[in-house]
């Protein structure tokens, strides 16, 4: 009898996914809690024919070299940056993300950490859990308007677009994006967004949300000449990568009241996280939950899982992010 594929899902994901990877695969999970280094990760897949990651796993030529057995990687996430695409096509391997089921939900999040930004939400919480609130003051926590202001998006694809939508259609706002191509009329008619420079997005925009892939040419493509463009009462948003934002520059802007806070579900090198960003009233800090609610966790896992089942039954897979020939 024909040996049914060995599988790695690399993180704890829900029960219902294990059952259902179960149903064609020999499966191997990962214990709550564990995150595996990159060498255990490795060996662990040494013996593997499929894995499920979910983004924070690195699938690069050297893994490649030491795996040569995998065939897919399916992540579970829309970003792809801990992909090697180019050495995984080169070594036959198909790679599959999770984009779609997760776009409202990361779009509605995004609105959430601007408006918390903005508003001064968990800056004025943390006052009044300290007992530090005495008294009604006219200024107290008076922060920015959302309504009717400009926001500026940076990188319109799927979420960048769903985030237009909520800012021009439900909170009158301007919106201005920037983008490696510009949309189509009835795409930008769609979300009521007009195409500007790069520049003129910092310059004009009241608020800037970040929503670009995090490739080499994106690295710490937000920093100080950025800040530099921006108005001194804009607020950053970036539900991207957190590499994309230079972290020590933006400290230095936020403390400097260059702008006036910013918002940041991300962070470079997280799950740790830049110390100096702790020390700074004005930036509001979510542990990468844009997509976190569990119904869309559930879609994205399940995504995956099906990914994996299309490629070693049918050869098809729902979402791949490269061409390789068929099992
Ligand atoms: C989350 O960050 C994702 O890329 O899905």
């Amino acid at each position: 009898m024909r040996q049914r594929p060995a599988i790695l899902i690399a993180r704890d994901v829900f029960p219902a996914v294990v059952e259902r990877l179960r149903e064609h695969f020999e499966v191997e999970t990962t214990p709550p809690g564990v995150v595996w280094s990159a060498v255990e990760f490795t060996e662990r897949l040494q013996d593997k024919d499929g894995v499920l990651t979910t983004g924070g796993e690195r699938i690069d030529a050297a893994l490649l070299a030491a795996c040569p057995r995998l065939k897919i990687a399916a992540n579970l996430a829309v970003g792809h940056n801990n992909f090697d695409l180019d050495a995984m096509t080169a070594a036959g391997v198909l790679a599959t993300n999770a984009p779609d089921v997760l776009t409202e939900t990361t779009a509605d999040f995004g609105f959430a950490l601007l408006m918390a930004t903005a508003r001064r939400i968990t800056e004025s919480e943390h006052f009044l859990r300290a007992g530090r609130w005495k008294q009604w003051s006219l200024d107290l926590f008076a922060g920015a308007d959302i309504h009717g202001t400009t926001l500026g998006i940076l990188g319109m694809g799927r979420i960048g677009q769903a985030i237009a939508r909520r800012g021009a259609h439900g909170f009158g706002m301007r919106v201005i994006y920037h983008n490696r191509s510009r949309l189509d009329a009835a795409k930008e008619a769609a979300c009521g967004a007009r195409y500007v420079s790069r520049d003129e997005l910092f310059a004009h925009a009241d608020h800037v949300v970040l929503v670009l892939p995090y490739t080499p040419a994106a690295h710490h493509t937000v920093g100080a000449a950025e800040f530099a463009l921006m108005k001194p009462g804009a607020t950053l948003v970036n539900i991207a990568r957190g590499g994309i934002v230079d972290e020590d520059a933006l400290v230095a802007a936020l403390r400097e009241r260059r702008i006036a806070a910013a918002g940041l579900d991300v962070f470079e090198g997280e799950p740790q996280v830049n110390p100096a960003l702790l020390t700074v009233p004005n930036v509001v800090l979510t542990p990468h939950i844009a997509s976190a609610t569990l119904p869309t966790r559930m879609a994205m896992a399940m995504l995956a899982a099906e990914n994996l089942i299309g490629f070693f039954t049918t050869g098809q897979v729902r979402t791949p992010l490269n061409r390789v020939s068929s099992v």
